[in-house]
């Protein structure tokens, strides 16, 4: 008799799921976000080597040293009390550069983690920052969008921090038309796979351009630039 190793397996699996709860399933699933994305990078081989850190901000890093143009645009989706916002205007120090931050301040309009239920980040107000290259679009992304003028720039870099599938993919898909190669975009939590990671290969097959990735920190948070 044949041995169905893959049967097995499963058998296996449906029983250690009886013993996790929600939450580790939900990891498990970015266990698989994890090879997809490693899959994907395979596939996507970049002309410089990946540039890995255990620290963000060293992401962001090589983000900033590939944004030497006059006039940078920094767009941020997912503002909440302004961590990364503020890294941002102490360190991108260009007069031209302008700092838009969209945030509904009323926080995740679903649910994201098993612990982190709608509601989750509500803070009810922009940041106090008064640095004069910033603005807040306040409202939910879908509304604030449709009204918004881009800014005259010569670059783009977008941090894409909203956590949540649909709020990532209504964020892509607007910005699909106004991306221009040498653009950047930052992913802050790139291998949920229901989530940031489901927007990002929907947004890389209907995006014109390719996107190449820079600069990793512990496989969370990525980096790409865009190519023609
Ligand atoms: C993880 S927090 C952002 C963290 C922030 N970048 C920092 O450095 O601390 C995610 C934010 O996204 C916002 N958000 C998520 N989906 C949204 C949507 N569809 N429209 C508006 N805001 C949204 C939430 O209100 C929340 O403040």
């Amino acid at each position: 008799m044949q041995v169905d190793v893959r049967a097995m397996v499963r058998q296996l699996l449906i029983k250690a799921g009886g013993r996790l709860s929600t939450a580790r399933l939900h990891d498990a699933r970015n266990v698989l976000g994890a090879l997809a994305i490693g899959n994907w990078v395979a596939q996507h081989p970049a002309p410089s080597q990946l540039l890995v850190h255990h620290d963000k901000t060293d992401t962001y890093r090589d983000a900033l040293n590939r944004l030497q143009t006059p006039n940078p645009l920094y767009l941020e989706f997912g503002v909440w009390e302004g961590w990364s916002l503020r890294w941002w205007l102490e360190h991108l120090t260009a007069p031209g550069a302008r700092f838009v931050g969209f945030d509904s301040f009323e926080g995740l309009p679903e649910q994201w983690r098993p612990d982190y239920p709608p509601g989750t980040f509500a803070v009810g107000a922009p940041p106090a920052i008064t640095d004069s290259r910033v603005s807040f679009e306040v409202g939910w992304f879908n509304e604030s969008l449709a009204k918004f003028e881009m800014p005259v720039h010569d670059q783009l870099f977008v941090n894409i921090d909203c956590t949540l599938y649909s709020s990532t993919a209504t964020v892509l898909e607007w910005l699909e038309p106004h991306l221009r190669p040498g653009d950047l975009i930052y992913f802050d939590e790139l291998p949920e796979y229901d989530h940031e990671l489901r927007a990002f290969f929907e947004h890389v097959e209907r995006t014109k351009l390719n996107l190449v990735p820079i600069s990793q920190t512990r496989g969370y948070y990525w980096l790409f630039q865009y190519t023609t």
